[in-house]
């Protein structure tokens, strides 16, 4: 399959994401390295919702590395239980922020980023390996409609694990 991909035009965000999420999948499914579907995914993601930064921290000897990203340079290494990237490994679940500056421990990677949304990866077996940063340069930019759909994008990168 040629790789394609159509930024959508629509302002409804529930349908951007919808448009998007199928395109996503149809891109995804055709390749099954994990590292070149995150990697696409963060494209998808940053040119599709104009998201300030995208990008994945994979879990590797008890720290989170960053992975594939698209967006300015970012930390490298962060500790389990630090920033929002770290307490989203350390509870398991997706943390939503609406301003960073009111975050305990918020790793500021650039002045710019406002807002965050961080979801967490899970294996085939039910592992968590890594996680999904989403940073936004607006206040208050996320809400569970973010999170229902970045839940399920990551999704489509599950199955592969072969990094
Ligand atoms: N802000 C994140 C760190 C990663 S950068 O934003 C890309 C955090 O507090 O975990």
């Amino acid at each position: 399959m040629a790789e394609s991909f159509e930024i959508p035009t629509t302002k409804d965000k529930n349908l951007r994401y919808k448009l998007l999420y199928d395109q996503a999948k149809a891109l995804l499914s055709a390749e099954t390295n994990q590292l070149a579907n995150m990697a696409n995914l963060c494209a998808v993601l940053k040119y599709g919702m104009g998201f300030f930064w995208v990008g994945f921290y994979i879990i590797k000897d008890n720290e989170l590395v960053l992975g594939p990203f698209q967006g300015t340079v970012a930390c490298t290494r962060i500790a389990k239980g630090r920033g929002v990237c770290g307490t989203a490994w350390a509870e398991e679940q997706t943390i939503l922020v609406e301003n960073v500056d009111h975050f305990p421990g918020h790793i500021a990677c650039s002045s710019l980023s406002k807002s965050e949304i961080v979801v967490p990866l899970f294996d085939i077996n039910n592992n968590i390996f890594g996680v999904l940063d989403v940073d936004s340069d607006k206040l208050n930019d996320f809400d569970e409609i973010d999170q229902h759909w970045l839940e399920l994008l990551v999704g489509l990168i599950q199955p592969y694990y072969s990094l």
